[in-house]
């Protein structure tokens, strides 16, 4: 906290995410703390509440919730936060947590909530996401799939009256150079290092990102699995590789292509829905800079600062951390 604390008075446009689950905190502490932090850095913290993917690694730390109840637990999570965040003196019976009067006062009630995100496509995923999130995030998918989602959410909202307040976030990662065949031949290092290693495991991929859902180019790379796979066989869509995953990078898919390929591709996902996209390359501050000259630029009309739609936000698209 100390250096994101540093990092917000050097800087005005950043936000910072946090990503965190429910368990790691009582939604007392959380809004304590993101009030404070609100004040101190005008507002810039994001939350994107998850909910783990792996009941393995939930026990290993301690949480013995079971995967649907953890969304129930950060519905209730959610909704006592607003109920502290809006309340001096707020009240709440539930399953999971109770309150009997508190609520921020003085100075820091006049902070902002956090804009909240969140990710995991179950349908208790969804549910939560429909109640609570300004932006539900996903895991690249063909364009047509990427849709269905947004249709299924954006459904779920509208019994919230929410159809019009969520918005959709893509994470992608991002190979792209001046010209495509540069871009495939990146793309393949990776591959082909990852074989070397014998790290191509298909099942072995996303273990941070289980997932209750499957997807499709999931189901379909486990079905037809053949002794050795190329490079190039994981393009699911027009510079949508989603070899990263199947060598097990997190998560999952890249978008391989020429800068104007790749701006294309953000605007198709963007078309169906998508405002806000967390892009991602390795190494990290090479490919942040390329997508920083080549990328960016083309976008600096669709480009704010993620915010609410109630806030009176143009279209928020932004680059990861950015
Ligand atoms: C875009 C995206 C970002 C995520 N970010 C994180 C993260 O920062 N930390 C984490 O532990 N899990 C993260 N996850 C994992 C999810 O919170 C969740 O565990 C996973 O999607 C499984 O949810 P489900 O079984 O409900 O589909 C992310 C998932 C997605 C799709």
């Amino acid at each position: 906290m100390d250096r994101v604390l540093a990092l917000a008075r050097e800087t005005r446009k950043l936000r910072f995410v946090t990503a965190f689950q429910p368990y790691h905190f009582s939604p007392y502490a959380a809004v304590q703390m993101a009030a404070t932090y609100q004040r101190a850095s005008g507002n810039r913290l994001v939350w994107n509440i998850i909910n783990g993917g792996s009941e393995v690694v939930q026990k290993q730390v301690g949480d013995f919730v079971p995967h649907d109840d953890r969304y129930l637990r950060a519905t209730e999570f959610m909704d006592v936060v607003r109920g502290y965040w809006n309340n001096p003196d707020f009240h709440y019976h539930g399953k999971y947590y109770q309150a009997e009067g508190g609520g921020l006062k003085g100075p820091l009630a006049k902070a902002e909530l956090p804009l909240i995100c969140t990710a995991g496509s179950s349908e208790p995923a969804r549910e939560f996401g429909a109640k609570h999130a300004d932006y539900y995030l996903m895991r690249a998918e063909r364009p047509h799939e990427v849709a269905e989602l947004i249709a299924d959410v954006r459904r779920r909202a509208r019994a919230y009256g929410r159809e019009d307040a969520i918005r959709f976030g893509l994470s992608i990662d991002v190979i792209t150079r001046e010209t495509d065949e540069e871009a495939r031949a990146e793309a393949k290092r990776f591959f082909d290092e990852a074989e070397a290693r014998g790290a191509t495991k298909a099942a072995a991929a996303h273990a941070g990102l289980r997932s209750a859902r499957k997807l499709g180019y999931e189901t379909e790379f486990r079905r037809e699995e053949p002794a050795q796979r190329q490079y190039d066989e994981f393009f699911i869509h027009p510079n949508v590789w989603a070899g990263f995953g199947y060598i097990g990078i997190p998560p999952g898919c890249a978008l391989v292509g020429s800068y104007t390929d790749v701006v294309a591709r953000i605007r198709e996902y963007h078309a169906i829905g998508i405002d806000l996209f967390f892009l991602a390359g390795y190494p990290h501050l090479e490919e942040a800079y390329r997508i920083g000259e080549h990328i960016l630029p083309h976008f600096r009309a669709e480009r704010a600062a993620a915010s609410r739609p109630e806030a009176g936000a143009a279209l928020p698209l932004a680059a990861n951390g950015g």
